[in-house]
């Protein structure tokens, strides 16, 4: 994909430049055609001798060329960004953010960025402290290229350059490679998901009976990280809310890890105001022990009795508020009388669409590769879905909820 493709990496004053020589090195490995333009605070943290070599081009740093020399291009300035397919930004300081943010050109990095042919790809990768990143002024300037059509890739947490651990991590190089490919490849720029904010639960919960059992399902999670890892690949922006499984991340998906139904609750009710479709795709217990012994239950009696209270219904509650702006998309698995069912809980928590699933514990429902489901929507039209693996049912249901989404209503 990358290979003859002509990739801009602009480079900031942050400790991460450290790591694009490597980046540079990487994308040509992959064919690409890399040009290098870097601020006056960039040159501090990595070397332009450096970059130029791997890059195999100069480096491109100040807007005015030398005058009255031979063979000077005096439209660099504008040529660049024209040359360019795509423009990484990485790092990008809360400095060039601002400039960019409000159209100053005073640089190379910047005046690319500015001339940058309409729908080349523009991928940012802040990467500060995690005060820096939280300001408000930061935030507003990621909205604001976000909202131009950029791609905001928010740091990581852990370890820092600086020794201190927190968010503000950029990327590693080979990361930072594979958000290029995806951007690169057009359905996601085509997808009505792109820049939506898709929140997603997954997998079982576990409510606590002593510090050592609890409650719980058979649950792996596949379902929901199916939908999360193509919602992504579609351009989402998406939260994952999981439950104990064991499932790697789905890349560029931002995960929150819970244990019991109120917690995952706490986790998905800052969300309720602003995401675009909620997607609860989790087997959340329906109840819990009212009170879960401290330490660990003795066996002494032949008989105990455990009182179990009923849990919040997250998407219910999500349904209940929810604008007409937003869609909630809920799961159901039933044993009997399964599309009845569906559809009650479809209207009774106000939901836009239900995926009915088939439950035998071999080609459908929890912890196997497969699933057989029926989309209900709302307005009560009724896909069948043929047995899929989770990944393409994960696919016909977002299908299914991109033509629900208000601008593609008709
Ligand atoms: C040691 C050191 C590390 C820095 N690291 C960062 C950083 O990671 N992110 C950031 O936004 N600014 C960082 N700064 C501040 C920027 O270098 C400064 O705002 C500079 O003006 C950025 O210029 P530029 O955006 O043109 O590259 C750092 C400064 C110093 C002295």
């Amino acid at each position: 994909m990358l290979r003859g493709k002509n990739i801009i990496i602009g480079i900031c004053g942050g400790i991460a430049a450290y790591k694009t020589p490597l980046l540079v090195r990487l994308l040509k490995k992959r064919g690409a055609n890399v040009r290098v333009a870097i601020t006056e605070g960039g040159v501090r943290f990595v070397s332009e001798l450096a970059l130029a070599t791997v890059a195999e081009e100069p480096v491109y740093r100040s807007l005015f060329p030398m005058a009255n020399t031979e063979g000077t291009d005096y439209t660099g300035h504008i040529s660049l960004g024209e040359w360019a397919d795509a423009l990484i930004i990485a790092p990008a300081t809360a400095n060039t953010l601002a400039k960019l943010a409000i159209g100053l050109c005073d640089d190379m990095l910047t005046a690319c960025f500015i001339t940058l042919r309409p729908g080349k790809p523009v991928l940012i990768f802040p990467a500060m402290d995690g005060q820096m990143f939280l300001s408000p002024s930061v935030q507003r300037n990621i909205q604001t290229l976000f909202t131009q059509g950029c791609r905001m890739i928010s740091p990581e947490s852990g370890e820092l350059a600086s020794g201190q651990v927190g968010c503000g991590r950029m990327p590693e190089p080979e990361s930072i490679l594979k958000y290029l490919e995806d951007e690169l490849c057009s359905s996601t720029r085509h997808s009505p998901l792109y820049g939506k904010s898709v929140v997603v639960t997954a997998g079982p919960t576990r409510e606590k009976i002593d510090g050592v059992r609890f409650i719980s399902n058979y649950s792996s999670g596949k379902m929901g990280f199916a939908i999360a890892r193509t919602a992504a690949k579609r351009g989402a922006i998406v939260t994952l809310i999981t439950g104990p499984v064991y499932l790697e991340t789905p890349f560029g998906v931002d995960r929150l890890d819970i244990e019991s139904a109120t917690e995952m609750q706490a986790a998905a009710q800052p969300f309720f105001k602003n995401c675009n479709i909620f997607i609860a795709a989790a087997a959340v217990s329906d109840y819990r022990p009212v009170a879960p012994y401290e330490g660990k239950m003795k066996k002494d009696d032949d008989q105990i009795e455990l009182t179990l209270k009923k849990n919040p219904d997250i998407l219910a509650e999500f349904g209940m508020q929810k604008t007409s702006a937003q869609l909630a998309v809920g799961f159901a698995l039933e044993t009997q009388s399964g599309l009845e069912n569906a559809r009650k809980k479809l209207a009774s928590k106000n939901l836009d669409l239900i995926a009915f699933n088939f439950f035998d514990r071999k080609t459908s429902g929890f912890d196997v590769n497969t699933n057989i489901l029926t989309l209900i929507e709302s307005n009560g039209k009724t896909t069948e879905l043929p047995q899929l693996s989770k990944d393409e049912a994960a696919g016909k249901l977002l299908d299914a909820i991109e033509k629900l989404l208000p601008e593609n209503q008709h």
